[in-house]
């Protein structure tokens, strides 16, 4: 580890690290099963070394029917056997810390896939069991309970209940093949526990808790409705019957008790979409300790509303004593250099969540690129901690032309196509710039790649001195040298499409998201995502000076 990550002691090394997510079935495939495997990724450690990365996470890599893409978990303290073994999994942690690069896992503690062996038993033993406890059955409603117990929508789509053999219903906030856990049974507490043990003994070094806020539910009394997902429609204050409870710490806080029986203490960041003012709670010292915050990747791109986010978040984490996340791409969500040519006034969460099966919008994939590259330069020069998605260093664009036979999102099926598709920016990613699925692996990958994949390969890339890799590594690099307690200032533009901003050591940020080239401040000129013209800064480009 470098210097920089001790700035507050070695505890502190999450901070402002930066934390690269690998999806681990589309990152490289060894065994040619078209799925990507440990065997592929101990295979690219020197590449994530390249990088300059201080961690990587890794989304679920656990055995799994892949009802969603991992996040239906069938046993916790296990392996995929397509992705590989425990035994390879000890190997990774080891030549990952070799390579001074720390690990995150995903944990998944609102739901089990249904292939769970709990969930498979509770289905044999009925109702009244021990078994159903650990879930959460309720009979349904109408004459003969054939009507759910609630309205219910779940996440991807229609019915958030469903109805087993006997006539029970079990509950799913997303696929029905991801029943919640009842969070008020002992049981679901202890074994989290111990899962957390489970890894952490392994050298696991941090955890990325999926859905952290929805695992208190308030079940007395009626049963919750629910026709929307969105935030607006979530209560803001505790009282939510599904969602950011404030029980839910409690939990937390037993999970941090284990955390610090590690030296260094185990660190958690919790994805948890709920009111701004409600997350310092999920990132407080005694809880998780992080929060993702994703306001960077919903805004457009645009100066102010940029600024605002930043002014926000920081604020926010100086308050909390924590320290905030920067994404702007992940598994989720379309890839950012798409997001960023796409038409200015577009309503791209309208787009993405209704109108997915209206026509695609036209999209600049030049434009789209350079603000990309903008934009990694400006989140970098931040204090905090910025997460990257695999691929992003590349400029990979989403995919959008994948066959509806080949997709696998259930958010895609279960809307009937009216919500985007995941599976566009998780293509296995291209190595190489021809051969077998572009270096993925010898086997074919396991989504289609479109046929320019290769002009986004690594091989390609690597070749080309003013890559949007080689931008990466030298803004990492850089970044190393540069960073300074977490500590920084708005430096005044007069243009409202210029962010300009210093961190104590004379280290100055300035991107234009105007259209015409403006002055830069003086100094020296250490990195810029595009070349200067006539000593100005383009548009769509940002550039680190040191202040003389
Ligand atoms: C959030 C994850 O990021 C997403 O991929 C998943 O579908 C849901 N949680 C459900 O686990």
């Amino acid at each position: 580890m470098s210097e920089y990550t001790f700035l507050r002691g070695p505890a502190d090394w999450w901070r402002q690290a930066v934390v690269y997510q690998i999806y681990p079935r589309s990152f490289a495939d060894v065994n040619g099963d078209g799925i990507g495997d440990f065997a592929g990724i101990i295979d690219r450690i020197p590449y994530l070394a390249s990088l300059g990365i201080d961690a990587v996470w890794l989304s679920p890599f656990y055995p799994s029917d892949l009802a969603d893409g991992g996040y239906d978990v069938a046993d916790y303290r296990n392996v995929d056997p397509r992705i590989g073994t425990l035994a390879e999994f000890d190997s990774m942690i080891q030549e990952l810390h070799k390579n001074g690069i720390r690990l995150f896992v995903d944990i998944v503690p609102n739901h089990s896939s249904d292939q769970h062996e709990w969930f498979q038993a509770a289905l044999t033993a009925g109702r009244g069991s021990a078994e159903r406890e650990r879930y959460i059955f309720r009979e349904g409603k109408g004459e003969n309970g054939e009507l759910p117990p609630s309205n219910l929508v779940s996440h991807f789509g229609p019915e958030g209940w469903t109805r087993v053999e006997d006539g029970q219903w079990y509950m799913h906030l997303f696929a029905k093949e991801q029943p919640d856990f009842n969070w008020a049974n002992q049981e679901i507490r202890d074994d989290f526990l111990k899962t957390l043990r489970f890894w952490s003994d392994r050298g696991v070094d941090g955890y990325r808790v999926d859905v952290a806020h929805a695992l208190i539910k308030d079940l007395e009394g009626e049963l919750p409705d629910r026709d929307s997902y969105a935030l607006e429609v979530m209560m803001g204050d505790g009282t939510d019957k599904l969602f950011d409870r404030d029980e839910v710490h409690d939990i937390y806080k037993t999970w941090r008790k284990v955390f610090n029986e590690y030296d260094p203490p185990r660190v958690a960041v919790a994805e948890a979409w709920v009111h701004a003012h409600r997350r310092p709670a999920y990132a407080s010292a005694e809880g998780l300790g992080q929060s993702f915050n994703f306001d960077l990747l919903v805004q457009p791109w645009n100066a102010q509303k940029f600024k605002e986010t930043v002014t926000y978040n920081l604020a926010a984490a100086e308050r909390e004593g924590s320290s905030t996340t920067w994404v702007l791409s992940n598994h989720d969500n379309i890839r950012h250099a798409t997001k960023y040519g796409m038409p200015d006034n577009l309503n791209l969460h309208d787009w993405q969540h209704n109108g997915a099966k209206s026509q695609l919008p036209k999209i600049d994939l030049v434009k789209g690129a350079n603000r990309a590259r903008a934009a990694v330069m400006f989140e970098l020069a931040l204090p905090g901690s910025t997460y990257f998605y695999q691929g992003e260093e590349l400029g990979l664009h989403e995919v959008f032309d994948i066959p509806a036979d080949q997709m696998q999102d259930p958010q895609w099926f279960r809307s009937g196509g009216t919500k985007f598709t995941r599976d566009g920016c998780r293509v296995p990613l291209p190595w190489t710039s021809a051969g077998s699925s572009f270096g993925f692996g010898p086997g074919g990958a396991h989504l289609p790649q479109p046929s320019w994949f290769g002009e986004y390969s690594v091989e390609r890339a690597e070749g080309d001195v003013d890559s949007t890799l080689h931008l990466y590594r030298k803004a990492l690099k850089l970044r190393k040298t540069l960073l300074t307690i977490e500590k920084y200032e708005w430096v005044r533009t007069w243009n409202r499409n210029v962010l300009h901003f210093k961190r104590p050591n004379g280290w100055h940020c300035i991107t234009n998201f105007g259209s015409k080239p403006v002055k830069l401040p003086k100094g020296e000129v250490v990195l810029s995502s595009a070349p200067l013209v006539g000593g100005k800064l383009p548009a769509d480009a940002s550039a680190w000076v040191i202040a003389k």
